[in-house]
């Protein structure tokens, strides 16, 4: 197989990728890397335990739901490479999806596979009213969570199962403690809530994380015990792979952060609503001139005034997608808050996505 690159839209890509299975666009189809090339699922001979192979490839301990799409429905990207599963094996002998298919030009089916590893991004109890200033009500953000050193909140963070919570690397790098770390969810105010703690059984940082840099300033909690969700208690969706959220696009990041710079923490969960702006705008020299790598994502205003701040970090920027709620950020860093020319600068997720399927995955075999 030549490096084809370059023809137009087709995701090529020579070098051997880590996680041979992906969810990915805007639907979240099922794609399997094999002969050099991402190729999507056929919907023929596809069943319910070949959901439950793929979602353990990425580190989920079975599937929510697996639908079919019309091939036409898709991205032109998605619609170039194709799979089929090798009908002639036997499900006890699929155990992983890229050494079972076959390559297909086309979809027999016309179908393609959809799969969804886990319940996410839905806020069933919360009702949009007026909300005072920017506190934020009960459910408004549920897969909100303070991260608490020695009982005190210093890092926020999102849900993404019963076990994860995603945060900052640098939340963590220099507290490297799990006994020392516990966990509040389903929570406005941090002084008189009666939501309980829980114990930290592991934190992974990403092996590359750069601290003067901030380069993949991200990191991973395991609880202790499962969180069991409710209306204020609810995880958030990882993007899918090369799913794009547009620049200027409307998103939300929510913390107890300090409400202005150089502030306490606040009491209150607070939430502001910031654009994404472009890498481009964001590198700009008047703006962090060149600072910014392409698994960083910059929100807020050039002009200053909304932004997230000190105690913010770690927690979400979260768009909102069809109705699901998905991670696009992890805040990072930014220089002052709310500055002119400083916008906040998150922690790119869809940059994460095959490190924080590995870390699942890994933890899932142990
Ligand atoms: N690094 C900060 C923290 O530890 C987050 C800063 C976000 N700053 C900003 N201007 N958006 O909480």
């Amino acid at each position: 197989m030549s490096t084809d690159v370059g023809s137009a839209g087709h995701s090529r890509t020579a070098a051997p990728v880590s996680r041979p299975v992906r969810v990915s666009g805007q639907h979240g189809v099922l794609q399997v890397f094999t002969a050099a090339v991402w190729r999507t699922m056929c919907s023929e001979d596809w069943k319910g335990h070949h959901a439950n192979v793929a979602c353990g490839q990425l580190g989920f301990p079975s599937y929510v739901s697996s639908d079919t799409l019309r091939v036409d429905l898709l991205e032109e990207q998605f619609q170039g490479d194709f799979v089929s599963i090798n009908h002639l094996l036997s499900d006890d002998k699929v155990t992983a999806l890229h050494h079972a298919v076959y390559m297909r030009e086309e979809c027999a089916s016309g179908r393609v596979v959809t799969l969804k590893c886990t319940a996410c991004g839905l806020r069933t109890g919360y009702s949009a009213r007026i909300v005072g200033g920017n506190m934020s009500s009960l459910a408004q953000w549920p897969w909100q969570a303070s991260l608490q050193f020695q009982g005190y909140h210093l890092c926020g963070g999102s849900i993404i199962t019963p076990l994860w919570i995603v945060t900052a690397a640098h939340c963590v790098y220099d507290l490297y403690l799990p006994k020392s770390w516990t966990i509040q969810v389903g929570l406005v105010s941090l002084l008189d809530s009666p939501a309980p703690s829980y114990l930290v059984e592991k934190i992974i940082y990403h092996s590359k994380y750069k601290p003067k840099r901030l380069g993949n300033d991200i990191a991973l909690m395991k609880l202790a015990v499962p969180l069991t969700f409710n209306e204020m208690t609810q995880p958030i969706c990882l993007p899918n792979s090369e799913e794009n959220f547009p620049d200027g696009k409307m998103c939300w990041t929510s913390g107890w952060g300090s409400t202005e710079e150089g502030g306490d923490a606040s009491p209150v969960l607070n939430h502001a609503a910031v654009p994404l702006i472009s890498n481009k705008i964001c590198n700009h020299r008047d703006v962090y001139g060149g600072i910014i790598s392409p698994s960083m994502v910059c929100a807020g205003y050039l002009k200053g005034g909304v932004d997230s701040c000190q105690g913010d970090s770690g927690g979400p920027l979260v768009c909102q997608e069809r109705r699901l709620w998905k991670l696009v950020g992890a805040t990072s860093f930014g220089i002052g808050c709310a500055d002119v020319n400083k916008p906040g600068v998150y922690t790119r997720i869809t940059s994460f996505l095959d490190w924080i399927h590995e870390q699942l995955e890994r933890d899932l075999k142990t």
